[in-house]
């Protein structure tokens, strides 16, 4: 007698399990040289039951033992979990593609936002909008990012910088949330930049932030039932390392977890810094010290690569991978889609550039896009991999090789999403 299932995927090619590689059943990233293990089942096939992976494993195994509502054949396929973006900053309004036509002509990125152009053009664009515009506007952006695989993701505030503005993005992210599938772990960062109105009075506008942003912000999730991330944009020219500690400092007391974006521009502590308080996720690490990578090595903080934005922003130096790793961290991959340095929906794109510019393998890039980025907005119980119980969150490619991913880009691999055990995406190109 068969078992009655929701859903049975087989015939697939390989199953891409992406095991969460704690002993005795424990739930844990892929840390250094780990880093990069697939758990591949050729002829693989996965059973769904109540939005959950029940099971994985061989198709004729799986076969003889479940009876599905619906049945799936992938059909030579690739199946593997749900890439998960850890490091956006949807919502936004507008565009600064005049911007990068400066960029282009030579001005760099640190230049137009000192002029008062960069993140302060797209808050000015961002508080004028109500909040069913800044929802109409960013629905598209993440229906996109579900096409092209993110059945997961962080969103930050960041382009609102005034109490009102940073409460109606996150209202924004909230709503988003409801209106279609892809979650989102929401991250409040009113320490984005700061806002013309403080130029040269950092210190107030930190004040500003510890004494009346974090404790409307909290009170606005408590409310929900919410918790937020914390981030800062720890950088020379806008928060030093002593003001991003005040903050993290008072966010940690009033509940908020921590991310940073660190030494994205120069070195100048945010790792070490995310490394002492605990921080969820380190983003960027483009010019962090070696100590300090050391260090990360050695804590449970996430380091999260973002190679689109060196990309985007035509610069040479990317997050070194292989430094990370050989200090024994735990690497993610996100997109920091934002309209600013990086306007990547796709993390398909994101591992393509990371098997070019980070020196990592398909596998390792995969590991990184998936289970180590679902612990970088601590979520990595529940979802980032095929494990029985978890959540399921599943990609069908429209080929039979993972390696496909990073090799090919420019194009979408993604032939079919399932969302909590639902099909919300389903291409219907030939296989390629
Ligand atoms: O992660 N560096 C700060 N924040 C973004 C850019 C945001 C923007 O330019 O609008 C980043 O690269
Ligand atoms: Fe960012």
């Amino acid at each position: 007698m068969l078992q009655p299932i929701d859903m049975l995927i087989h015939s697939a090619a390989q199953v891409c399990v992406v095991p969460a590689v704690g002993a005795a059943g424990s739930r844990r990233p892929q840390r250094g040289k780990v880093l990069g293990t697939l758990g591949l089942i050729p002829d693989g096939a996965v059973a769904v039951h109540q939005g959950r992976i029940l099971e994985v494993g061989a198709s004729a195994a799986l076969r003889q033992l479940y009876q599905a509502a619906t049945d799936i054949d992938a059909a030579g396929r690739c199946v593997l979990p749900g890439f998960v973006d850890p490091h956006t900053h949807v919502p936004w309004m507008g565009d600064r593609a005049n911007e990068f036509e400066q960029r282009l002509a030579g001005a760099t990125y640190m230049e137009i936002m000192a002029a008062g152009g960069g993140i302060m053009s797209t808050v000015n664009r961002t508080r004028q909008a109500s909040l069913a515009e800044l929802v109409d506007d960013n629905l598209p952006r993440l229906q996109r990012m579900l096409a092209y695989g993110t059945t997961s993701a962080e969103a930050k505030t960041g382009y609102g910088l005034n109490q009102a503005a940073e409460l109606k993005q996150l209202e924004a992210i909230a709503a988003l949330n409801a209106q279609q599938p892809i979650e989102l772990s929401l991250t409040f960062l009113p320490a984005h930049a700061v806002p013309s109105e403080y130029r040269g009075r950092t210190d107030e506008y930190v004040d500003l932030i510890i004494h009346h942003m974090l404790p409307a912000a909290a009170a606005w999730a408590a409310e929900r039932h919410l918790t937020l991330f914390c981030d800062v944009f720890c950088e020379e020219g806008v928060f030093d390392v002593s003001q991003t500690r005040r903050i993290f400092a008072a966010a940690q007391e009033l509940g908020f977890r921590l991310k940073v974006h660190a030494d994205e521009f120069v070195g100048l502590g945010g790792t070490a810094l995310a490394v002492e308080m605990g921080a969820v996720s380190a983003d960027h690490l483009v010019r962090t010290p070696v100590g300090d990578i050391v260090a990360l090595g050695q804590s449970d903080t996430i380091a999260v690569g973002l190679p689109g934005t060196p990309f985007g922003l035509a610069e040479q130096a990317y997050t070194p991978a292989a430094a990370i790793l050989e200090a024994g961290g735990a690497l993610a991959l996100a997109t920091d889609c934002n309209p600013g340095t990086c306007w990547c929906e796709s993390m398909q794109m994101v591992i393509a550039l990371a098997c070019r510019y980070m020196g990592l393998t398909q596998a390792q890039a995969v590991a990184a896009a998936t289970l180590n980025a679902a612990f970088a907005i601590g979520r990595g119980e529940e979802i980032g991999s095929l494990d029985a119980g978890k959540q399921a969150d599943i990609l069908i490619l429209n080929t039979p090789d993972y390696r496909h991913l990073g090799y090919r880009f420019g194009v979408n691999l993604v032939q079919t999403v399932i969302k909590r055990g639902q099909v919300v995406v389903h291409h219907r190109a030939a296989a390629a």
